[in-house]
């Protein structure tokens, strides 16, 4: 399975809008209070034989660049690993110092999935989904495997 990965396209924007609705129940993602439109960020598409099978989005702040969301839809065949890659060869290219990304605790999958790939727990925010759920009611309450979700676990990884 060759997986190519390149930058979001114009005519991306209305699957990454539903590619957002369908996995974060909103384009706007919350990471420590701040809410981002993901849909307007730049961002990886990853493809195979043509088919778009994940999305990357990232901002990028003074020197620091955040992984706002990533999705593969078809887990365990090395999407995530070739979005990923690509993006840490983006952010060596524009001098990043780190790349760093909010999970929440119920996401256990990507707790492994990011320390295997070099990546570290920065903080555990306790308690801050409370907060975002202000800004974005829908998150939902119990998340992976019957978890209830509570903390944002900032995860970075130094380059
Ligand atoms: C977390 C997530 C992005 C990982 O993406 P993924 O495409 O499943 O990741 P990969 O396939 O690259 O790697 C996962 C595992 O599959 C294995 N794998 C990679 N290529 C493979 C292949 N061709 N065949 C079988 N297994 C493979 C990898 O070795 C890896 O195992 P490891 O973690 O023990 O090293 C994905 O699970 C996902 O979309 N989750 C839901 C959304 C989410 O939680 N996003 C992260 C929060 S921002």
């Amino acid at each position: 399975m060759k997986i190519m990965v390149r930058p979001r396209e114009i005519d991306d924007s209305d699957w990454i809008t539903e590619v957002l609705l369908e996995n974060w129940a909103s384009n706007i993602i919350v990471t420590r209070g701040i809410s981002y439109e993901a849909d307007l960020l730049p961002g990886f598409v990853a493809e195979v034989e043509g088919v778009r099978v994940g999305l990357l989005t990232y901002t990028i702040s003074n020197d620091e660049l955040e992984i706002v969301t990533l999705n593969a839809f078809d887990e365990g065949k090395g999407v995530g690993t070739a979005l990923l890659g690509e993006l840490e060869k983006l952010a060596k290219m524009k001098n990043c110092s780190r790349i760093w990304l909010i999970t929440t605790n119920d996401n256990v999958d990507a707790l492994r999935f990011y320390q295997k790939r070099g990546y570290e727990i920065k903080s555990v925010h306790r308690y801050a989904i409370e907060e975002s759920r202000k800004i974005k009611p829908q998150l939902p309450f119990v998340g992976k495997y019957g978890i209830p979700i509570r903390d944002e676990i900032e995860m970075e990884k130094s380059l």
